[in-house]
């Protein structure tokens, strides 16, 4: 969008004259991030120069005017639904106005609104499957900040991706807050299961992956899916969030721990060689040792080969930020610090499983090292290997010698 006002990227922030922060508010920490960056990019306009500062994303949703007025040097404040607007507010910020727009567009007007993504062309892609999300876990913001759930036209997420692999791309990811709820409003539409299956059919598109599902919308259906569509990745992100069922229930959730495990270990025995990754908070209002102990009892029996794991954040408005959040900050690290430390020796555990092993991988790029080329494993995990530059865009086959942290070394 920028591109077609006449402007390019640069690496230089001082001289840019446009510079928007795209800003996340799922924790407090990353809202504080970009206060501080805000704080820092005010110093580039003191010597008088014209420079656009906006923000736009979560934060910008949440604080609206309040940002502009807080923030003398701000020009732009650009709501999660309101992103159509962007070129009309820069050429209005060009001529000094200052303009913030954050209203919710709760009808499938939306859909068309939001520009499409384009930019560099990439092996990879993500397609935007649903927005939004209806749920409101009791610690979660993103309902507030992202509005309701709303899931696209199957038709025009096909076109997309029909599009997506004529310009070369191999694999895409749906991209949502819940993917697994995909179509259900729509009596039209197909599930998340048939969705996947009709872009399974799309030819030149090999791997498919999804992100992010919850654990309670995961159908039997979907589950099917794994048996029967090779395309469909080897590894599955399924935030459980806890392991105790009164912590789960605090954060209404819609499941039980059991419930959660009985959908693992259905997949299981549909992939056997599935992975899985998954969120989970520590210190949520209540979480007593017996509750920590319940979560690592849960990732014992799932075993995830990489977990995301956070310190309860309360977050403004949401049901949990009036809970008596009296857990101190040092037990809560103590708990994130042992929760970390399991997880570590699951990583370094699984990792070393995929040694001596073949796994297709698709080839993005060169390696870190000269001589080498790199790419994503099945399971989404970087493989670097010695090979030549014309890999590039193809999916070869490769056999793991080393296992690292976060990627794994192989052999063409
Ligand atoms: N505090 C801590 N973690 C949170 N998450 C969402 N809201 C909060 C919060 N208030 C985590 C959840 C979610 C991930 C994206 O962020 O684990 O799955
Ligand atoms: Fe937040 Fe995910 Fe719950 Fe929606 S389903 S409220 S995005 S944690």
């Amino acid at each position: 969008m920028m591109a077609d006002l006449g402007y390019a990227a640069t690496n230089d922030p001082a001289s840019a004259d446009m510079i928007l922060l795209n800003t996340c508010s799922v924790r407090g920490g990353a809202e504080e991030k970009v206060y501080r960056r805000l704080a820092n990019l005010r110093i580039y306009k003191r010597d008088g120069k014209k420079q656009i500062i906006a923000v736009g994303g979560c934060v910008a949703q949440q604080e609206g005017d309040e940002l502009l007025r807080k923030l003398p040097y701000l020009d732009l404040v650009i709501g999660t639904h309101n992103l159509h607007l962007l070129p009309d507010m820069v050429r209005g910020a060009e001529r000094g106005e200052r303009r913030s727009e954050t209203t919710f567009i709760d009808n499938e007007q939306r859909l068309d609104l939001f520009p499409s993504i384009k930019g560099e062309s990439r092996l990879s892609r993500f397609v935007t499957i649903m927005q939004g999300c209806d749920n409101f876990c009791s610690y979660c913001i993103v309902p507030f900040v992202r509005g309701p759930e709303i899931s696209r036209r199957s038709a025009d997420i096909l076109t997309e991706v029909r599009q997506l692999a004529d310009d070369g791309v191999r694999e895409v990811i749906l991209l949502g807050q819940n993917v697994n709820s995909y179509g259900l409003k729509s009596e039209n539409e197909p599930s998340f299961a048939g969705l996947i299956r009709k872009v399974a059919e799309v030819a030149g598109i090999d791997r498919i992956r999804f992100t992010t599902s919850h654990p309670k919308d995961m159908s039997d259906e979907l589950i099917a899916c794994f048996a029967d569509i090779p395309k469909l990745s080897g590894q599955i992100h399924l935030p459980a969030q806890s392991g105790s069922d009164a912590v789960l229930k605090l954060m209404g959730r819609g499941y039980t721990r059991d419930s959660y495990l009985d959908k693992v270990s259905k997949l299981k025995s549909i992939r056997p060689d599935l992975v899985f990754t998954g969120d989970i908070i520590v210190g949520f209002p209540g979480e007593t040792e017996p509750d920590f102990e319940q979560t690592l009892s849960l990732m014992e029996a799932v075993r995830y080969i990489d977990l995301f794991s956070f310190v309860y954040s309360p977050r403004p408005g949401t049901k949990a930020a009036e809970l008596n959040d009296d857990l101190p900050k040092g037990q809560k690290m103590n708990r994130l610090d042992r929760l970390m430390e399991l997880q570590r020796r699951h990583t370094r555990e699984i990792s070393q499983t995929y040694i001596g092993k073949r796994m297709s991988v698709l080839v993005e790029g060169e390696g870190k090292l000269p001589g080498q080329v790199s790419g994503k494993g099945d399971i989404g995990r970087i493989v670097n290997f010695i090979g030549d530059n014309s890999l590039i865009g193809t999916f070869v086959e490769v056999k793991i010698t080393k296992a690292y942290p976060n990627s794994f070394l192989g052999e063409l």
